[in-house]
């Protein structure tokens, strides 16, 4: 098989072992006299614990301890303060560390067992006692309780204003002023929160979690228990899904670690369903939109003001007015994020934090502008076309949105839109189409890679990386035998684990811009190894070769100037007596690219049909064009999209983690009641990747995916709404009840 790997169709690698149940997830890992933690929740939001009797769960044969505040270890964790690489400022959580309650469902004692069902039963019998105290899980009614956020999460840029918006918007032709709100929402990935902890003969841990991060999670763990890197080792080869909420580590992983390391045994402890709407979520926004316009549709004034919801002990931030100011080019932007802090979990980032709900308020306020203005919103939006990043002024590194804009409206028939409202019937349904501008970050991340060729060809590429869903096992697979000329077939890639080579936890839409030029650069730097090899060999043509001036192809090098003077790898290898050929190398971000604004970009046009009487909306169409540099593989690259754009119909119809106020618990917790979008509403999606070279943004030319695909979405569906029925809603999702 030829080169030609990158940019090619390639099926996932790791497809099969998924398909047949060979992929472990880390519930799923066995170790002899495995025993098994049922967490307890805490049934009240905010107070102490008086008293917690387990003495009818140690009763029962076969209950070997329950942990709480009452017996925990004394543990270094508990004396100083700690870091997680996704962790905001403030005080984070730390499970059995007094008896005092911070949230509803807070857990408050691991019963551990000889059995699972055992631990369950047992944990039923965990008698608490508590001393409830008021609390505040009110987040409508306590806005003026609102504060403006001074320090944020590592990636937090406090908004930036300019000019003078109030001025603009009193003098302008057309205004709009609008409040939007969406509500909390759970990541509810398939596979549940689970962390095996496995006791090993000399002492060691190897533990299984579930996690973005592997190296996160050992250094989570290193730092609680005071263990040396060499003591704890982390693995998590295979995620059903996280989308976020696998970023920071989740209690269930101290529990399970405490509980095999006090009882010397191997433990298991997974997260319920209901727990896992116990920490992070996307946190409840109001925003409120100020945009004002020349009559011709010029922007000339943008105000938006968001208020999120946070913790008492951590403030959570996320970016969600930056994208006003950046966007289009307007002079005057009045921009403001402000925190809320209620007595529940800290929210945590869900897929295109910030952008998903920022992005989607913004977009449906300019579709408002545009249709008071009386512009089409697709002509408004090339109006106000941004040549430049306009929050810092900088050029863009790439930015291919005017062909997303033209390729998707072709595609889609915009030109066919009717511009007022409600006029168009098929049968029950008022037919509506709507659309919204995509944006998110393209990042790189510094990583290291390392590369292993053995005698038969076979080529090892390992980094401690993820693969959540994404793709990973397979696009690196691809940049690795593309690049050494090796049949795809004779590659592997090692992701997961804490011994390999250090990289960043899986996120922010990094690890194909990350992860991807550092298996080029290890598989450049085996290549010149090679080349050496060969150069070595007693008349060897290839002396004083340049490694450009050598073409590495099935498994040969041979130079391009005289095809003759060839030699396979394997051939050389046994002649140089090479047991194995290695390198290790880290790549991290040019300097240069700061003096660039680096994004992807999208343009997504929806149809949707509105039942006139009974008001559920279904989105019948959808045509997204996608810009984001190079395409490693269009098929999972396409995947990512379109399960982006399935979650962002999902987010305008479906979702919503409803707080009960009395008791400060998401009373909605199970997938039940929490409602995602299903196959019957996921109907024609189209996604297109429009071409973007990029010479700035990494030497791959590749800004990353995972994230771009849900932005724009809900915006468009609820501008398609408006074209369909003359209603504008502004609280996500858009139920039936809002449409009656
Ligand atoms: Mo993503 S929310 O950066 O996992």
């Amino acid at each position: 098989m030829k080169s030609g790997y990158i940019g090619a169709a390639v099926n996932r690698v790791d497809g099969y072992l998924k398909v047949r149940g060979e992929a472990k997830y880390a519930a799923e890992y066995q170790a002899e006299q495995l025993c098994y933690g049922v967490v307890v929740s805490s049934s009240i939001a905010k107070g102490k614990i008086k008293t917690l009797d387990a003495s009818k769960a140690l009763a029962l044969d076969g209950v070997l301890q329950v942990f709480s505040h009452e017996n925990r270890t004394s543990l270094p964790w508990f004396d100083r303060s700690y870091k997680d690489e996704d962790q905001p400022p403030g005080s984070p959580f730390r499970p059995f560390y007094s008896n005092e309650i911070q949230f509803n469902m807070q857990p408050i004692a691991l019963v551990v067992a000889e059995s699972f069902e055992l631990a369950r039963y047992a944990a039923t019998l965990i008698d608490v006692e508590y001393k409830a105290v008021d609390f505040n899980a009110d987040f409508l009614n306590s806005q003026e309780k609102a504060y403006e956020a001074k320090k944020g999460k590592s990636g937090w840029k406090p908004p930036k204003s300019r000019g003078n918006a109030s001025k603009a918007l009193k003098h302008a032709d057309v205004l709009v002023e609008a409040t939007y709100f969406h509500p909390a929402e759970h990541h509810n990935p398939l596979e549940l929160h689970a962390s095996t902890v496995v006791v090993e003969a000399d002492d060691t841990f190897t533990v299984y979690d579930k996690t973005q991060g592997v190296f996160n999670s050992q250094q989570y763990l290193m730092n609680i228990f005071g263990l040396s890197k060499a003591e704890v080792h982390v693995k998590a080869p295979y995620i059903g899904g996280a989308f976020g909420s696998g970023l920071r580590p989740q209690y269930q992983l101290f529990m399970a670690f405490m509980a095999a390391k006090a009882l010397k045994r191997s433990v298991r402890v997974v997260l319920t369903r209901q727990q896992m709407f116990s920490f992070g979520h996307r946190p409840m926004t109001t925003q409120q939109l100020s945009l004002a316009a020349s009559s011709k549709g010029k922007l000339v004034g943008i105000k938006h003001e968001a208020i999120a919801e946070t913790s008492q002990f951590e403030e959570y931030t996320e970016n969600v007015v930056n994208w006003s100011g950046m966007l289009y080019d307007c002079p005057d932007v009045d921009l403001s994020y402000k925190l809320l802090k209620l007595d529940t979990y800290t929210p945590l980032d869900m897929r295109a934090p910030g952008g998903a709900t920022g992005v989607y308020a913004f977009e449906a306020a300019i579709d408002e502008l545009a249709c008071k203005a009386g512009v089409d919103p697709l002509q408004f939006r090339l109006l106000n076309y941004a040549e430049q990043e306009q929050n810092e002024k900088l050029p863009f590194s790439s930015k291919e949105l005017k062909a997303c804009y033209a390729i998707a409206a072709d595609k889609f028939g915009w030109a066919r839109r009717n511009p007022i409202p409600g006029q168009l019937r098929e049968g029950d349904n008022l037919l509506g189409v709507g659309m919204a501008t995509g944006v998110w970050e393209a990042q790189q991340q510094q990583v290291m890679a390392k590369a292993k060729l053995s005698p038969d060809g076979q080529l090892v590429v390992s980094c401690g990386t993820a693969d959540i869903g994404t793709g990973t096992y397979t696009v690196m697979s691809q940049i690795a035998a593309e690049t050494l000329g090796l049949p795809i077939e004779d590659v592997s890639f090692l992701l997961g684990d804490s011994d390999l080579p250090m990289a960043p936890l899986q996120g922010g839409s990094w690890t194909a811009s990350s992860v991807g030029p550092a298996v080029l650069s290890v598989c450049e730097g085996l290549k010149e190894k090679l080349l050496k090899e060969a150069a070595g060999l007693p008349h060897s043509g290839f002396k004083g070769a340049k490694v450009e001036e050598v073409l590495f192809k099935d498994g040969m090098l041979c130079l391009k100037g005289d095809p003759s003077v060839q030699l396979s790898i394997a051939a050389l290898m046994k002649q140089r007596n090479l047991a194995i050929l290695e390198h290790q190398t880290a790549s991290m971000p040019d300097p240069k690219q700061s003096q660039y604004g680096k994004y992807t970009h999208s343009a997504v046009f929806v149809e949707v049909k509105v039942d006139a009487e009974l008001g559920n909306v279904q989105v019948s169409r959808v045509v997204v064009a996608v810009a984001a540099g190079r395409i490693l593989n269009p098929k999972t690259a396409r995947s990512q999209v379109l399960g982006g754009v399935v979650w962002g119909i999902s987010m305008a119809l479906e979702e919503e983690s409803v707080m009960d106020k009395q008791y400060g618990r998401f009373i909605n917790h199970d997938l039940a009641e929490y409602h995602v979008a299903v196959n019957a509403d996921v109907h024609d999606i189209e996604v297109i990747f429009v071409e973007e070279e990029d010479d700035v943004i990494n030497p791959l030319g590749v800004k990353g995916l995972g994230e771009i695909g849900i932005v724009g979405v809900p915006a468009a569906i609820s501008n398609a709404i408006y074209n369909a029925t003359g209603k504008r809603l502004r609280a996500l999702p858009f139920t039936l009840d809002k449409l009656l």
